[in-house]
């Protein structure tokens, strides 16, 4: 398909030619605007019309286009929709000149062509990246309706430098952003994650039956041991959906308490509860626990954010939850209520995305290589 003319409110998308090298030549030059371009800075305007020229205008993978500014009809920036074979998908780029930047362009010529991209070429997977050290151009995405997805690194073309990027992924039916895959079993330094079983329910009274380990929980306290066979025997159920995550964590042979996602929805956000026996706190186990399931929900199920809460009166919680790299993201007066418990409870709630968890690993991991 030939390159179209777009319109947004404030822009005419339309297909670049020679005659605009003067204006591409400003920014492409600039090194403001090149430094995180594939495109190494344009030292001569005689590179900007190779690049002009070169553009096939009839391609049916590459749709570059020039961004002009209606009000006063100049060029101001270009960008376009790139087929990548290798990853079957078509990549969205953009760049602006330096006075055009912070009036939302990029997000008005980034939403129009691609919506260009899912309703005429009829994509189903649209990416982009950018660098780390670029956030704005992720608010960009962001706005577009795309998410992070991974870390990775890009090099301009002459190779003359390389960053860490964010690859930033939209997909058609969301696939390949999120798959359920069930409590899948996990095993860290010294425990075993796993599916819950009927036969659990011995060791689920232990902990269970202790008002010590329950104070804090939505559950009252199991008198009997039918109590613990009846829970044993629903979370033993309930495992076998895919959509379910519930880690009975097992330590020296016995099931010491569980970690699980108490609620998600729509593979967006999951919320987590925790909790293990008395005897075995202060050890680090929950955040050895939570930091397998937190990686297993990120990277394979592929949650952008995890987040938890806890009573004001139970300070080891919010510690896992600070040791985890989670950030405060509010307090909720009042927040629980128990029957049978002394008072109501204020909830201090936590978050993480998944982007932060990544780059919270790696520091960590650097500082213990360092220690090393
Ligand atoms: C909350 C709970 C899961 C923590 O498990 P855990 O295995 O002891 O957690 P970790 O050992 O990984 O970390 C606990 C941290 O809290 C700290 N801590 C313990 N008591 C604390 C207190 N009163 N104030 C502040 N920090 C406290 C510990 O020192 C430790 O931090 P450190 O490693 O920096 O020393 C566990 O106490 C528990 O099961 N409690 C009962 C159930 C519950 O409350 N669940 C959570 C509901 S939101």
């Amino acid at each position: 398909m030939y390159t179209p003319i777009l319109e947004t409110e404030r822009l005419i998308l339309r297909p670049l030619c020679v005659e605009d090298a003067p204006a591409v030549f400003a920014w492409a030059s600039d090194e403001r605007v090149a430094k995180y371009m594939t495109y190494p800075k344009h030292e001569t305007i005689d590179t900007t019309l190779e690049w002009l020229r070169s553009i096939d205008h009839s391609s049916d993978a590459d749709y570059d286009f020039g961004f002009v500014e209606k009000v006063s009809g100049e060029l101001i920036g270009s960008g376009g929709v790139y087929w990548e074979t290798d990853r079957q998908q078509w990549r969205v780029g953009y760049n602006l000149r330096h006075q055009s930047w912070g009036k939302g362009y990029a997000t008005e010529a980034a939403q129009e062509m691609i919506r260009f991209a899912k309703t005429e070429l009829n994509a189903v997977k649209i990416g982009s990246c950018h660098a780390v050290k670029n956030p704005n151009s992720g608010r960009v995405l962001r706005n577009c309706g795309l998410v992070f997805h991974h870390y990775s690194t890009y090099q301009k073309f002459d190779g003359s430098a390389t960053f860490r990027c964010k690859e930033y992924l939209w997909t058609k039916n969301g696939e390949e952003l999120t798959h359920h895959k069930g409590t899948v079993t996990l095993k860290t330094e010294r425990l075993t994650l796993r599916k819950f079983k009927k036969s659990d329910y011995k060791d689920i009274f232990t902990w269970a039956s202790n008002p010590k380990v329950n104070r804090y929980v939505s559950y009252l306290p199991h008198k009997e041991l039918a109590d613990s066979e009846k829970i044993a025997g629903l979370w033993a159920d309930e495992a076998k959906q895919m959509d379910s995550y519930n880690w009975a964590i097992e330590y020296e042979g016995r099931v010491i308490g569980n970690i699980d996602v108490v609620r998600h929805d729509n593979l967006w956000e999951a919320v987590m509860g925790w909790q293990i026996d008395a005897p075995f706190w202060n050890r680090g186990i929950m955040t050895e626990a939570a930091t397998a399931v937190f990686d297993f929900l990120f990277c394979e199920v592929g949650f952008h954010r995890i987040s938890a809460g806890h009573d004001t009166r139970n300070p080891a919680s919010g510690k896992v939850m600070e040791k985890l790299g989670m950030k405060k993201e509010g307090l909720f007066p009042q927040y629980y209520y128990k029957k049978g418990a002394r008072g109501t409870g204020d909830a201090q709630k936590y978050g993480i995305l998944k982007e932060e968890w990544l780059d919270w690993k790696e520091t960590e991991q650097e500082r213990f290589y360092e220690l090393c």
